[in-house]
């Protein structure tokens, strides 16, 4: 059996050590000792005790990351330096992918083909993409007129608060410290309460290359009254980068007044999944797999409408529920499973609700809607769902559900499935299936979303931009574009009148 022995763990010991706060370069304690659990959502068990950062310790952290910018010696570092350090960081990431993918795959719960092939080798290059980065921040030159010299500084913005979900844990990491170290931010970084451990084993990789004290500063525990909230009421942090639930989104903004510290969300999604008759549909049923069960359905850009043209209905929900009911579910360790448990706990509940609600609206069970009994009851596991006949004004079709739960809308013309993708609050990703171009272009000019994929889904690269329109938050993650997240731009005029 491919299942990784506890004896193969190659982060059995780790999970053994203390897991400390990292401020200014130290390890420490958080205020008064207190820690937290973190528990393997394939059996329930405790994982390790974890240091519950209070606001106390994260405004510690922020004063070390305040102090590490103004008087550090990574304000004065070259360019190249920074690239230095960020590509050994990758480099050493990269050598330790087997370990990270295990520790990432307890934690989260989620395949270990997925935590090896799909986070790591994306986490890497995400900070391989912003090493380069680092010595090609320019500013530009002004001929306003004869009498001055005018030009820009591309400058960081200072100190950077970086909140980040449990979906994808170290990835989530890596969007945000990529960009924020390769402008020359410093930062503190507050990882998600359910799966605080791949950031904390990366705080030890990123004080072995040798980021400057300070630099780096990572604070584990809760959000609200805690030190997520506290980060992002703070004044001293220039900017808060989060990314989240949309609820928790509009309460980080509204915690930014005080200072009016620049923000940018990356928030939740309600993807329209789009199938005409004219496309390849053996395609077009892997990508709605891949769209709605990638990681248990815990995707901000999940396909989760799937609107399917009638004349191929029953055929491609034939294939679907097909390839479906054969997926393996299981522990995240094994090899073999292609859907592992939800995240915590919580998280089930939630979907269950979920479940309740579209069959009370009437939308059609065709398979999944509960948990797997016997070796798989411990854990936190909801058997992936398809719900048929699903119409765009129910709540499985509005809410983002983060689960594996799919809800599937027949249309008839291209104009009503065009009207029905946008009438969401969210504006993450879409995607079309069809063989035709023009339709292909049409609807992804007219899709409100920062990504749409055609006959693709889930496709993505440090060089492409994302994030959202509407509800589904603002500012652009990776690419050139989160440049803009992470610098200032100052003019100077210099007076060369004669
Ligand atoms: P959440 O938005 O509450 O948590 C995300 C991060 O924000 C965590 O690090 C958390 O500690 C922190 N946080 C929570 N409240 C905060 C506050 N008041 N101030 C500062 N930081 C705070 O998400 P949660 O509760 O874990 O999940 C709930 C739902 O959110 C999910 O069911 C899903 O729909 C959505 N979600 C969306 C994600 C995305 O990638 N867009 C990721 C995670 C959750
Ligand atoms: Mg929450």
């Amino acid at each position: 059996m491919a299942v990784v022995q506890e004896r193969e763990l190659l982060c059995k010991d780790w999970l053994k050590t203390p897991k400390k706060l990292l401020i200014d370069g130290k390890w420490v304690d958080a205020q008064g000792g207190k820690t937290f659990e973190t528990r393997n959502p394939a059996d329930d068990e405790v994982l390790a005790r974890v240091a519950e950062g209070s606001k106390e310790d994260a405004d510690k952290a922020v004063k070390a990351a305040r102090k590490a910018y103004e008087e550090g010696p990574w304000r004065k570092m070259a360019p190249a330096e920074r690239a230095r350090l960020l590509y050994k960081l990758a480099d050493e990431l990269e050598k330790r992918a087997d370990e990270f993918a295990q520790l990432e795959t307890l934690d989260n719960g989620k395949p270990i083909k997925e935590s090896r092939w799909v986070d790591l080798p994306q986490a890497v290059e995400t900070f391989r993409y912003y090493a380069g980065w680092c010595t090609k921040l320019e500013g530009e030159t002004i001929n306003v007129n004869s009498n001055f010299f005018t030009y820009t500084l591309r400058e960081p913005v200072g100190v950077v608060a970086q909140i980040i979900p449990w979906n994808f844990p170290l990835l989530m990491a890596a969007w945000k410290l990529g960009p924020a170290l390769a402008c020359g931010n410093t930062l503190v970084l507050k990882p998600a309460e359910q799966t605080p451990l791949t950031a904390l084993r990366l705080g030890e990789l990123i004080c072995e290359v040798g980021f400057p004290p300070g630099v780096v500063n990572i604070v584990t525990g809760f959000g609200p009254d805690a030190a997520g909230e506290a980060l992002s009421k703070h004044m001293d942090v220039d900017k808060v980068a989060f990314t989240g639930e949309d609820k928790t989104g509009r309460l980080i903004v509204q915690a930014s007044t005080g200072n009016l510290k620049r923000v940018s969300l990356e928030l939740g999604g309600k993807a329209p999944n789009i199938v005409f008759a004219d496309a390849d549909i053996d395609a077009a049923v892997k990508g709605a797999i891949t769209g709605i069960f990638f990681n248990q359905g815990q995707v901000c850009c999940a396909g989760s409408r799937l609107f399917l043209e009638k004349s191929i209905h029953d055929e491609f929900m034939t294939k679907l529920t097909d390839r479906v009911s054969k997926m393996r579910q299981g522990p995240g360790l094994d090899e073999k499973t292609q859907i592992g448990p939800q995240v915590s706990r919580e998280q089930v509940e939630r979907i269950m609700g979920y479940v309740q609600a579209g069959q009370k609206e009437g939308a059609k069970l065709v398979c999944g809607g509960e948990r797997p009994q016997g070796d798989l009851a411990k854990g936190y596991f909801v058997k992936p769902t398809i719900f048929d006949g699903v119409n765009n004004n129910m709540k499985i079709a509005q809410e983002e559900i983060f689960g594996p739960v799919l809800s599937v809308l027949p249309f008839s013309s291209m104009e009503e499935v065009a009207e029905q993708a946008n009438k969401v609050i969210f504006g993450l990703s879409g995607a079309v299936w069809t063989r035709d171009i023009k339709k292909a272009h049409k609807l992804a000019a007219h899709i409100k979303a920062g990504t749409v994929w055609i006959n693709c889904f889930n496709v993505f690269d440090p060089q492409v931009p994302f994030g959202g329109y509407k509800m589904s938050g603002y500012g652009r993650e990776l690419g050139k574009h989160s440049i803009e997240l992470y610098t200032n731009v100052k003019s100077v005029w210099v007076n060369v009148a004669e």
